[in-house]
């Protein structure tokens, strides 16, 4: 079977042939049919990722057909938890917890042997295609939104980046509760986008006074962030008082200084998020099936094209989800 592994040669991500993975007790054999990228496949590739382990499969979201294993799921169209040993607290994660697709062989490759209760139902209102965006930043969104940020109806929120993966769910999910949703991006094109979606305005975080323009429009409830760096301090300056900053990610590194004068002044809460656990996977699905939501996918390539999505992925231009078409 093909499987695109990380290696220490020049270009380090590979498309090799190798063994069809053995399914042991408990595990069921799915044949992938799309597969999708998050960002951290392409820091592995840039070598900017902790204990990376030569010759394992990529890839922390797929989804495709049963064809070996339990008779429960023989047959079945499944959606991948790519969690690895949450473990029982659900606030956080074990000291055993990893992410499918490092160090465990991930989702990148014709076949994947995973234990049958990492296996959800695919949702029947989404195609194959649309499924495969779902895992690794649907569980993030999820737990951004609800879990840490706890937002509903009514309720101002700003999800910045919004031409990231993550950042897309947290913005369906925050629409589909019936929030107002405002975003930034630092491209004109992606909030024009977002607009059409539902978002209410959109901000360029590289406009010098884009936190003064939003401050005029009205503070926020809850910000959901992955950029992280200096913005943290003209997020304080645009949450309610009381508000909540939730951050899963960050782009652009940790910030320099903390307006901790704002932070305590303002009841603010700066909240951090990572996945999330197995129940908020399943509660997620669900609620993908619930509202009937399509994950924005930017571009589908082929699997034998990887490395032109894995350079579409480095590059600022993407909007949403990067999928492979492995079968
Ligand atoms: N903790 C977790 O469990 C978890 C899970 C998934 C991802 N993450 C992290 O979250 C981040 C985003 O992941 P992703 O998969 O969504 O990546 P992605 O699709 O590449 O999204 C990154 C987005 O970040 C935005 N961005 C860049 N610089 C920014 C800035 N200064 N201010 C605001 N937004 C900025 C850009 O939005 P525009 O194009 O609109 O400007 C870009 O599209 C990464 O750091 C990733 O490692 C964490």
């Amino acid at each position: 079977m093909k499987a695109v592994v990380i290696t220490s040669r020049t270009e380090p991500i590979q498309l090799i042939e190798s063994a069809k993975p053995l399914v042991k007790e408990d595990e069921c054999l799915v044949r992938i049919k799309y597969a999708s990228l998050n960002r951290r496949d392409q820091w592995i590739r840039e070598g900017k990722y902790p204990n990376i382990k030569w010759d394992t499969v990529l890839g922390s979201d797929g989804c495709g057909v049963v064809e070996e294993g339990s008779s429960k799921w023989l047959g079945k169209e499944v959606v991948i938890n790519p969690n690895v040993n949450w473990g029982p607290n659900p606030d956080a994660q074990s000291d055993q917890y990893s992410i499918l697709g490092m160090p465990k062989n991930g989702t990148l490759s014709e076949c994947i042997s995973i234990p049958a209760d990492r296996l959800v139902e695919k949702p029947s209102h989404l195609s194959n295609e649309t499924t495969a965006a779902l895992p690794l930043a649907g569980l993030t969104a999820f737990r951004a939104v609800f879990t840490k940020g706890q937002i509903a109806k009514g309720q101002r929120v700003l999800v910045t980046g919004i031409g990231g993966g993550v950042a897309q769910f947290a913005f369906q999910f925050a629409l589909a509760t019936g929030a107002e949703v405002h975003v930034t991006s630092g491209d004109n094109k992606k909030i024009k986008k977002a607009c059409k979606q539902g978002a209410i305005v959109g901000f360029n975080y590289n406009d010098e006074d884009w936190t003064r323009s939003a401050s005029k429009a009205g503070g926020f409830d809850v910000i959901i962030d992955s950029a992280g760096g200096d913005l943290i301090n003209s997020y304080l300056k645009l949450v309610k008082p009381a508000g909540k900053i939730v951050m899963y990610g960050s782009t652009a590194g940790s910030p320099q200084k903390l307006d901790v004068f704002r932070l305590f002044w303002a009841q603010a809460q700066i909240m951090g998020s990572t996945m999330g656990n197995d129940q908020e996977f399943e509660n997620m699905v669900k609620f993908v099936s619930t509202h009937e939501i399509i994950p924005t996918i930017d571009k589908t390539f082929l699997f034998g094209d990887y490395l032109s999505a894995f350079d579409r992925f480095k590059s600022p231009d993407h909007f949403g989800k990067i999928v492979l078409k492995i079968d």
